[in-house]
C-alpha cells in the first residue's frame, strides 16, 4: 500500500498553549501522518514553550517587544512560516492578529479556535462575555482566518450548555475540553486525514 505523504503544521501560540499539546498528544497517540514543524510564539514567557520542549517540537520564539515596530515583526513571522513552508497553519491561543500579506500568501491554510459560537462574540474574553450576557447555550468554532477579526469561513461548531450553576471558571473548562476534542478533527478534516 502506498503510504501519504506527511502533511506539515505550524502552530502559533502567544500563551498556555493547552490546545497545541491536545493537538500534538493525539497526533503522536494516533500515529496520524502529520508532521508538526514547530511551536511559533511572540512571547518569550508563554507556557506552550514549555510544553513544547517536553513534547519534543522545535520553537521558534519571535519576542513582539523585540522588534521595532509591528511591520518588523509581521515581516519576520512571515519569513518563518514561509521557511517552514506548512500545509497548514494552526492559530490557538495566538495574541497577534494575522496581517493581509500573510492571510493571502496563505489562503485558506489558516485555521483558528474561537471559545463561542461564532459570530456571537467574537474577539477577547469570549467565554465571559457570553457567560455574562447569559446565553445558554454557547460554544466553539475552528474557522478559516480571513482579514477580518473571528471572521472566516466556519469548519466546525460544537454547543456547550451553559447550566443554572456554571461559573465562568466551570464553564471554561467545559469549553477546553470539547476545543481539545474537536481542534484536531477540523485539522484532520482540512487536511482530508481520516
Ligand atoms: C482557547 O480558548 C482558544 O479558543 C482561544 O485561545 C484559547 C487558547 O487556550 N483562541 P490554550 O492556550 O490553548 O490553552
Amino acid at each position: 500500500m502506498k503510504r501519504r505523504r506527511e502533511s506539515k503544521i505550524v502552530v502559533l501560540a502567544s500563551g498556555n498553549g493547552s490546545n497545541f499539546e491536545a493537538i500534538v498528544k493525539h497526533i503522536k497517540e494516533r500515529k496520524l501522518p502529520i508532521k508538526v514543524m514547530a511551536l511559533v510564539t511572540d512571547n518569550p514567557d508563554a507556557y506552550a514553550i514549555r510544553r513544547a520542549r517536553k513534547l519534543g517540537i522545535p520553537v521558534k520564539i519571535l519576542p513582539f517587544k523585540s522588534f521595532k515596530n509591528r511591520d518588523e515583526f509581521n515581516r519576520r513571522l512571515l519569513d518563518t512560516l514561509r521557511s517552514l513552508n506548512p500545509d497548514l497553519i494552526v492559530l490557538a491561543g495566538f495574541m497577534k492578529i494575522l496581517p493581509p500579506q500573510i492571510v493571502r500568501t496563505f489562503f485558506k491554510k489558516i485555521v483558528n479556535i474561537h471559545p463561542s459560537l461564532l459570530p456571537a462574540f467574537p474577539g477577547l474574553h469570549a467565554i465571559q462575555k457570553a457567560y455574562e450576557y447569559g446565553v445558554k447555550v454557547t460554544g466553539v468554532t475552528v474557522h478559516f482566518v480571513d482579514e477580518g477579526v473571528d471572521t472566516g469561513p466556519i469548519i466546525m461548531q460544537e454547543c456547550v450548555k451553559i447550566d443554572e450553576n456554571d461559573t465562568v471558571e466551570s464553564l471554561e473548562e467545559k469549553i477546553h475540553r470539547v476545543e481539545h476534542r474537536i481542534y484536531i478533527e477540523a485539522i484532520k478534516r482540512v487536511l482530508s486525514i481520516d
